[in-house]
């Protein structure tokens, strides 16, 4: 019973490390990683900084944001990869 049970933590585990991988793909794919840095200001703010700006936000609210700003005028990702960008860069 113990055994199945860490089986299943530990699948769930992979699971969500295999997102997060799918998303940073997702985020190289979408050029977002040019201006947006794990750790390091370039042209945007870096990921650990977005995730304390948009802390309590709702990632459709920090989509929306995205998409308005002019900053992002040549991003051309759909609605549904940038949720899972946004999503990403958040947590
Ligand atoms: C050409 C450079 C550039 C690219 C490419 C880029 N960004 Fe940005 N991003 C910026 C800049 C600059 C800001 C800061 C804008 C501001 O504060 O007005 C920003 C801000 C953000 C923020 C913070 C919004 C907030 O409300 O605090 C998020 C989230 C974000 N970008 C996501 C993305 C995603 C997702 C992509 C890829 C689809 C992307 N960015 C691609 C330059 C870029």
């Amino acid at each position: 019973m113990k055994s199945l049970l860490l089986a299943t933590v530990t699948a769930a585990g992979l699971l969500l490390a295999g997102t997060a991988a799918a998303s940073e793909e997702l985020a190289k794919e979408q050029k977002c990683t040019t201006c947006h840095h794990p750790t390091e200001k370039k042209k945007g703010p870096s990921i650990a900084q977005i995730k304390v700006d948009t802390k309590g936000k709702s990632v459709d609210a920090v989509v929306a944001a995205v998409k308005a700003d002019d900053a992002h005028k040549r991003v051309k990702a759909s609605d549904d990869d940038l949720k899972k960008i946004v999503a990403w860069m958040m947590n």
